[in-house]
């Protein structure tokens, strides 16, 4: 073991260094960031996850020992150094916060070297994310990602504190767990000790919980990993971390309150920023309506309007009658600021924005002086029904309208991207604003069309509101849930609800979804067995973890908050996974493969 570090012990990081420390005798270890060699004098900067300090290294110091090994440094060897903190009186690096000073070493010691790195480690890169991802360890030792991970675990400490303080026992619940329906495919785990059975890794810890609200743990709370087979995006990975809540004898009004005051401290104690609480709500129906999306951004206006039964029986437009004819509908966007999209705009961009939702096109109007239209709509609406639509929508001389004809669901996804993107056109996203909002009421049941049967919308979990049970077996379409989301800057924070705690409904909702008594006796027969056992009301939710620190840190990506993050195609770059196994792994599983090799 090197004697330097038996003997020398780390007085401070890199990036502590002030002008409060001239003089004293410190060592300190780190890498190398950067080299210069002035006349003789060389200038290492060191660098550690706290910062950067200046070495320097001068012939005649020590006999010039330090200052020959110094010579041989190159970026990313992990040295250790020892010497005393000078001023550097007029040569100030004002850039970084330790550049009042620097270290005047007299002892130096290599303890590794490193080749050439395939980037240079600096916070604005250009290279390639796939590159920085294979070398990840090298790409976590640039200050824009190392300071998130130490934001995350500051995080994490803080929610600790807080749920703690608020009764929460922290429990952990399994890995190799059973099929959770969350609404993702499942990762399996094959049974060696049970050829041909597997586990599943936890959507969520969701039944978990549960149980243990009937435990009688009362108030339950998990930093826990998730894992969801599913299409990945930049706010979606295979496996991310919830912050998993569960509480008894608990109201919908009791859980919104405990996470207001929870993200209120985290905003505050990261960001210095005040979130006004209560955080305010909005029902699903009203999001939908008036923006589209059931996770609104409302860090902006621009409201959507329903044009639909104004239009009914009215309308010209070949594209909107053929909508409204089919059972659809037409709403529109309107923009005061209309020459934010010029025609090639409109003719390119926006179309091609929506059709990833299944918009054929988004027609438009620009509104001229005296409300007069130009543009694709404008001939087949006569003048007394656009000056009701001009009135609808509050438009004005050199506004724009930009409209959606299609089935609800195309129409309220198309428009509400173009809602961002005009958004982002018009500047209105200024940094470090925030939205919060609870979207609540929402539907029990959405039905999918390709399956031709109902899903939850949450979790078969949910509780219908208490006044709605009767209605699950007659019309579970218009049935609402006790159910709730936490969306800020149009991110879906968090989602919960409160559960079922009586067999019965738990099996009529299992029966609205479409189960039969065996798929229900095989599948969750354990779970309504306990549920009978004297089950406290009880709810909870579940945050994204990754999702709260990308939006903390300011990332675009959950991979910048995520250490060994998967790649969109669900790879690790770094480790390869995931990889073939030997033959004699899988015959041990009992697995035989199809893929051909
Ligand atoms: P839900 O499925 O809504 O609820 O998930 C809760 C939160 O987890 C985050 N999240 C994800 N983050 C990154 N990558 C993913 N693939 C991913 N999927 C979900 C989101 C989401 O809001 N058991 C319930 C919670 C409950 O009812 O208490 C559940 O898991 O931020
Ligand atoms: P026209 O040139 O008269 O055929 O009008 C076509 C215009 O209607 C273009 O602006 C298209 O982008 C737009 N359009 C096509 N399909 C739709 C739709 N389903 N909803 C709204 N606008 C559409």
């Amino acid at each position: 073991m090197s004697q330097f570090l038996a003997t020398h012990k780390r007085d401070h990081r890199c990036g502590d260094f002030r002008d409060t420390h001239v003089d004293e005798e410190v060592t300190v270890y780190g890498w190398v960031d950067s080299y210069r060699d002035h006349g003789g004098v060389i200038f290492i900067d060191l660098r550690d996850r706290t910062g950067i300090v200046q070495l320097r290294f001068e012939p005649w110091v020590a006999e010039g020992v330090a200052h020959g090994l110094a010579d041989k440094l190159r970026p990313e060897w992990a040295i250790g150094a020892r010497g005393k903190v000078i001023s550097r009186g007029e040569n100030i690096n004002p850039k970084i916060p330790t550049g009042a000073v620097e270290v005047l070493c007299d002892t130096l010691e290599v303890f590794s070297e490193s080749p050439t790195p395939p980037f240079e480690i600096k916070d604005d890169l250009d290279t390639a994310e796939a590159i920085r991802l294979k070398y990840r360890f090298l790409d976590l030792r640039r200050n824009a990602l190392s300071r998130n991970f130490q934001l995350r675990s500051q995080v994490y400490r803080q929610t600790r504190n807080y749920f703690a303080d608020h009764g929460f026992l922290e429990i952990e619940t399994p890995i190799l767990a059973n099929s959770t329906p969350e609404g993702a495919r499942d990762y399996l785990v094959p049974s060696r000790v049970h050829p041909g059975s597997f586990y599943a890794l936890p959507q969520s810890p969701q039944q978990f919980k549960q149980l243990l609200m009937m435990s009688g743990m009362d108030r339950y709370m998990q930093i826990c990993r998730c894992f969801r087979d599913e299409d990945l995006r930049a706010d979606r990975q295979p496996e991310f971390t919830q912050l998993d809540l569960e509480m008894s004898f608990v109201s919908v009004d009791d859980i919104r309150a405990l996470l207001d005051g929870y993200v209120r401290g985290v905003w505050r104690e990261v960001l210095g920023v005040e979130v006004p609480t209560p955080v305010p709500s909005i029902t699903y129906a009203e999001a939908m309506d008036k923006y589209g999306i059931d996770k609104p951004d409302l860090r902006y206006g621009l409201p959507l309007t329903d044009l639909t039964e104004l239009l009914r029986g009215r309308i010209e437009f070949r594209i909107f009658k053929g909508a409204l004819d089919a059972g659809g509908i037409v709403k529109a966007l309107y923009l005061p600021e209309g020459k934010v999209f010029s025609r090639k705009d409109l003719d390119k961009v926006i179309p091609a924005e929506a059709a990833p939702f299944g918009a054929k096109g988004i027609a438009w109007a620009r509104v001229q002086p005296g409300g007069s239209w130009s543009g694709p709509v404008a001939k087949g609406v006569d003048d007394a029904l656009r000056g009701e639509l001009n009135d609808a929508l509050g438009a004005e001389e050199g506004g724009l309208i930009l409209f959606s004809a299609d089935k609800r669901s195309v129409v309220n996804a198309a428009l509400a991207r173009i809602r961002g993107v005009a958004a982002e056109r018009l500047g209105l996203i200024k940094p470090n604003t925030w939205s919060f909002v609870w979207v609540t009421d929402f539907p029990m049941f959405e039905y999918d069309e390709d399956e031709q049967r109902y899903q939850a919308m949450h979790h078969p979990f949910t509780s219908p509101r208490y006044d709605e049970i009767d209605q699950l077996e007659t019309d579970p379409a218009g049935v609402k849930a006790l159910a709730y989301d936490l969306v800020v800057n149009g991110v879906e924070l968090g989602g919960g609800s409160i559960r079922i705690h009586r067999s019965d409904v738990q099996h009529q909702v299992f029966r609205a979804l479409g189960l039969s008594a065996e798929e229900v006796d095989e599948k969750f027969g354990f779970f309504i067995e306990a549920l009978r056992y004297g089950t406290p009301p009880h709810g909870g939710i579940a945050l994204g973890m990754d999702r709260l620190l990308m939006l903390l840190c300011g990332a675009d990506s959950l991979r910048d908050v995520i250490a060994f993050p998967k790649t969109q195609r669900a790879t690790d770059m770094l480790t390869g996974s995931p990889n073939q196994v030997d033959a004699k792994q899988l015959t041990d599983l009992s697995i035989r493969t199809v893929v051909d090799d």
